[in-house]
């Protein structure tokens, strides 16, 4: 069997503004592989293309460019969606059913039925934590309870890969470590999860590997372990009775802020750091502290996608 569930091809999706026909490159030509098990963060600032990405994954639009495979079956075909659970950004489910109804609806579309079907729903709904609201109408539902409704709706005919479209958004603590549980869960289970997020902790927290988009394009990706490390190593230095002209000092720093008689200077790998030292024991500056900082998930983002 294939160890890669999801192949991504430099997809790409150019969409024309009515009127105007002005084009907008949304995606340009991304290409991912998700390996079996893996919890992959599909990442990027708002507008840099996730949800299109998403969309053309799962059918919901048709790709300009490129192909996607899912167990080597051609996304969107019957054969790979039959494997696929996707929670779109913002589900909807008619206000009238019940999440019961809207649940074996969505198992029926996947060719489930009878009891099977009836005792399947009823356990996706207990394990999503609204078995209390199964036979209420949706429509007097919370928006956690509704993103519940579509987590259960994704779940309920045991899918190999789960697609999920910031499926911790809008919620509040409690609701989002919720949602990081059930998916904590679905990857100890052996499921692939995919899922687009901006809450850098909780992917963090979640996933094996990520990539990050920006304006359509995959600005990183790998391993966070790796991508933390790949960049050189960078240190905060605290400096104390620092003369009022710290031009010199401040010129290697990445960053520099200025606190009274302190100075506090970010500076990256070796060389950046045993420069400002030298400069700083030249001038005779006191050198308060010198902190080796390492690389969080957030760090990256703001310097590769923003
Ligand atoms: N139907 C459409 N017609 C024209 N432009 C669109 C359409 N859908 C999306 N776009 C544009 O494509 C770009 C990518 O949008 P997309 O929704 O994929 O971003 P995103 O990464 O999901 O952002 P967010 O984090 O806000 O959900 C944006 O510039 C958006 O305005
Ligand atoms: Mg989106």
């Amino acid at each position: 069997m294939s160890d890669v569930v999801l192949s991504v091809e430099s997809l790409a999706k150019t969409f024309r503004k009515p009127f105007t026909g002005k084009k907008v490159e949304a995606v340009r030509g991304v290409s991912f592989e998700v390996k079996r098990g893996e919890t992959f963060g599909f990442l990027g600032p708002n507008g840099a293309g996730k949800t299109t990405t998403i969309k053309m994954l799962t059918g919901l639009i048709a790709p300009t460019g490129g192909k996607a495979t899912i167990l080597g079956e051609v996304a969107p075909s019957p054969e790979a969606m039959g494997k696929v659970g996707f929670l779109p950004e913002n589900p909807y489910v008619y206000p009238y059913l019940t999440p019961r109804e809207f649940v074996s609806l969505c198992g029926r579309l996947n060719g489930m039925s009878g009891a099977t079907l009836a005792k399947k729903v009823e356990e996706v709904v207990e394990r999503v934590g609204i078995a209390y609201a199964m036979d209420r109408p949706v429509r007097n539902l919370s928006k956690g309870m509704l993103q519940r409704t579509g987590f259960a709706a994704a779940l309920v005919h045991s899918p190999e890969l789960l697609i999920l479209d910031e499926p911790m958004s809008g919620l509040d603590p409690v609701g989002r470590k919720e949602v990081r549980d059930l998916i904590i869960e679905e990857a100890n289970a052996g499921r692939t999860v995919f899922f687009s997020s901006h809450i850098l902790s909780d992917v963090e927290m979640l996933c094996d590997r990520v990539c990050i988009l920006r304006k359509g394009e995959v600005v990183a990706a790998g391993a966070i372990e790796e991508l933390v490390g790949a960049d050189m190593r960078r240190s905060e230095i605290t400096l104390v009775d620092v003369p009022d002209d710290t031009t010199e000092l401040e010129g290697v720093a990445e960053k520099a802020t200025r606190l009274g008689k302190k100075l506090v200077l970010e500076v990256q790998g070796d060389d950046g750091m045993k420069m400002v030292l030298e400069r700083a024991l030249a001038g005779g500056v006191r050198i308060e502290s010198v902190v080796p900082k390492r690389e969080t998930l957030e760090d990256i983002f703001v310097r590769k996608a923003l």
